[in-house]
């Protein structure tokens, strides 16, 4: 992990981290990647009757470009599969060489500053309360055209989490070093010039 300037951005579901994510990517002129969707592409395949160790031995990048990935099904699938640790182990190796590479990268999770990458350069924790975090995904669902009620989204928002955290591999939680952003009160601009701050002041130092 020596080569590149890595920054890790974990957090729980809906808090915004892939926004950031991008958008702090791009600012930096960095390589992005989402790691739910490895873990989504995993809980995919689960739901099709694959086994999940065999799912995440056998990914391909290419399967992490479905669009179908991005599903409430498919995310609670995902979250599932993540508690098994042969999952996890399977994907390190690639989650950590998208970390080398020249030219920076970001990588963003639930256990990148922690596990992953723990010698990040930088280590970020975006997080917001479960209401808020709710209303932004029934926002983003209704948009797409799926249905599920605000309580519906609430309750798998709040399952995940629960989920994410108390399971004994690598649970969600920031790294001792990490630098905490609530983004309840945030626009997405005010979420992503505090990440660019905390990157940048970094850089300089
Ligand atoms: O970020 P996301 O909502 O796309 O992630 C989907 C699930 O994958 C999440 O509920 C837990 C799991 N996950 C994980 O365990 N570790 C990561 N680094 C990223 C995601």
């Amino acid at each position: 992990m020596s080569e590149g300037f890595t920054v890790a951005i974990d957090g729980p579901a809906a808090a915004g981290k892939g926004t950031v994510s991008k958008a702090v990517a791009a600012h930096f002129g960095f390589a992005h990647l989402d790691t739910g969707l490895l873990y989504r592409a995993v809980g995919a395949k689960v739901l099709t009757g694959v086994d999940a160790i065999d799912a995440a031995l056998a990914l391909m990048p290419e399967d992490l470009e479905d669009d179908s990935l991005r599903t409430p099904e498919v995310a609670q699938a995902a979250s599932k599969a993540a508690v098994i640790p042969q999952v996890r182990a399977a994907l390190l190796d690639f989650q950590r060489s998208f970390a080398a590479r020249a030219g920076g990268a970001v990588l963003d999770g639930r256990d990148i500053g922690t596990v992953i990458c723990p010698e990040a350069h930088v280590k970020l924790f975006v997080t917001a309360s479960a209401e808020v975090r709710a209303q932004r995904r029934y926002a983003e669902l209704a948009g797409r055209g799926i249905s599920d009620s605000f309580e519906q989204v609430l309750a798998d928002v709040k399952a995940r989490d629960t989920r994410d955290m108390e399971r004994a591999e690598a649970p969600l939680r920031p790294a001792d070093d990490a630098t905490i952003i609530d983004t309840s009160r945030l626009t997405i601009e005010q979420a992503v010039a505090a990440a660019v701050a905390a990157i940048a002041a970094v850089q300089a130092s």
